[in-house]
């Protein structure tokens, strides 16, 4: 574990020594956390010493008229959110993200798609942020399918920034920042269909910041277990490293990125117990709901289990194996590198999916602010 934690961390931290531009980017580092409507881990629960931005997941557009959708019982919990969050110490940015993985995609693809509509959206996603209290507004459409969807993308952003500016002047208030979650590449390279690459430009100018959801980058929906989110991809590029270096290179500032650090583990039934290494033969989802596992029932998961845990080199992550399960997950040492690692790219700051999913104290997430070095 130690050889590990060495081989991998110091080449990291001689780059950082050298690339940053450490006023603009380590000062105002990002650590945001998205928070799932639920009833159980309320906002009141979120220890905002460890985070500067904390988002509301989600609101949705409605299909007719594309304003945003907020019932009587959303209007108060996006009170109750808001409130909650401004009143604490330290108080926290409040981002209100609209869409999400299971929100209709063809939608955005409509929306984002004629004037008319991107100005109907834009305008209800200002005045709901403002009615409730936020600090920001937040795109996590998943997502645009070809380069058309991309250029669409692109004239949201522009447009939106647009509006935003006009609002902010004409109520001399701070502008509503306005971030977006993304892929985990800058482009779609995965996909054989259509690849198509995000509107880099459009967003260097318009977007605050991107976040990268590096994660869920395998799971039990393939036949062999992997890492979810590995920091590295000997073979196929299907990596946190390759991704965040793929933006990089695709030209977007680093400063506007910001990395996803998942708050849980995918898991696997392994074909033979018996052979358990990355790669193994499985046959679909092990432990967990669907086969996911947040980090505070991984580590009870373990420890009932008796699961062994073993460090990946060659992929720099974790997994467990007990019998058939296999889980693939972040631990304090995995968040650590990358955190280091992103720290060498002199990227923006992490966020992490999601709040709840942390043990009780907190234990990733207080790591995962402890190690990223400010200036
Ligand atoms: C919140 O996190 C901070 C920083 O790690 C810690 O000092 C504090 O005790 C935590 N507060 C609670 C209520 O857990
Ligand atoms: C809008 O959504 C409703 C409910 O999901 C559905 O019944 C209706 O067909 C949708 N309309 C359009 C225009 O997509
Ligand atoms: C929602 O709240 C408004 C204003 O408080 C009220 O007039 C309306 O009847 C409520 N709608 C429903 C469906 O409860
Ligand atoms: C998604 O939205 C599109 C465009 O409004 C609509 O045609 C389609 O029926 C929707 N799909 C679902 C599953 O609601
Ligand atoms: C939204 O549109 C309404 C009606 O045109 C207008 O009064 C309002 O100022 C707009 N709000 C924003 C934030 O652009
Ligand atoms: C991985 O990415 C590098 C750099 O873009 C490329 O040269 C290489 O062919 C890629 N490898 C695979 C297996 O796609
Ligand atoms: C997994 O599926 C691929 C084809 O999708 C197949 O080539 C491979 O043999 C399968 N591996 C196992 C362990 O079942």
């Amino acid at each position: 574990m130690i050889k590990f934690n060495h081989i991998l961390l110091s080449p990291l931290i001689i780059i950082l020594a050298t690339c940053c531009n450490t006023t603009t980017t380590l000062s105002s580092a990002v650590k945001g956390i998205y928070w799932i409507e639920n009833q159980i881990f309320p906002p009141s629960s979120i220890n905002t010493s460890l985070f500067t931005h904390v988002y509301y997941a989600f609101l949705f557009p409605d299909n007719l008229t594309y304003a945003l959708h907020v019932s009587n019982a959303t209007a108060a919990t996006l009170t109750d959110f808001t409130t909650t969050l401004r009143a604490k110490t330290p108080p926290v940015k409040t981002m209100l993200s609209i869409g999400g993985s299971q929100s209709n995609s063809t939608l955005f693809a409509v929306i984002a798609s004629t004037a008319a509509t991107r100005a109907s959206f834009i305008n209800s996603t200002i005045q709901v942020s403002r009615t409730f209290g936020f600090d920001g507004i937040d795109l996590d459409w998943e997502f645009p399918a070809d380069s058309n969807q991309m250029n669409d993308l692109g004239q949201l952003f522009q447009e939106w920034r647009v509006a935003i500016s006009a609002e902010a002047s004409a109520t001399r208030r701070p502008p509503l920042l306005l971030t977006a979650a993304v892929y985990f590449a800058v482009e779609f390279f995965l996909s054989t269909t259509s690849p198509c690459k995000y509107p880099v430009a459009s967003i260097n100018q318009n977007v605050d910041f991107v976040n990268v959801m590096s994660y869920s980058l395998r799971g039990p929906w393939i036949n062999v277990t992997g890492a979810p989110s590995g920091l590295l991809d000997p073979i196929r590029n299907v990596s946190v490293s390759f991704g965040l270096q793929s933006w990089i290179q695709g030209g977007i500032v680093p400063e506007k990125v910001v990395t996803g650090l998942p708050l849980y583990g995918l898991t696997w039934q392994l074909q033979d117990p018996n052979v358990h290494g990355i790669g193994a033969g499985a046959t679909g989802p092990g432990p967990g709901l669907n086969g996911a596992m947040a980090y505070f029932q991984v580590v009870e998961f373990n420890k009932q289990s008796g699961g062994k845990v073993v460090y990946d080199i060659e992929t720099a992550s974790v997994y467990s194996y007990s019998g058939s399960s296999w889980i693939g997950y972040d631990d304090l040492l995995t968040v650590t590198v990358k955190i280091a690692y992103a720290q060498a790219l002199c990227i923006r700051g992490y966020f992490l999916w999601a709040a709840g999913f942390d043990t009780t104290d907190w234990k990733i997430s207080t790591q995962a602010s402890k190690a990223w070095i400010h200036a």
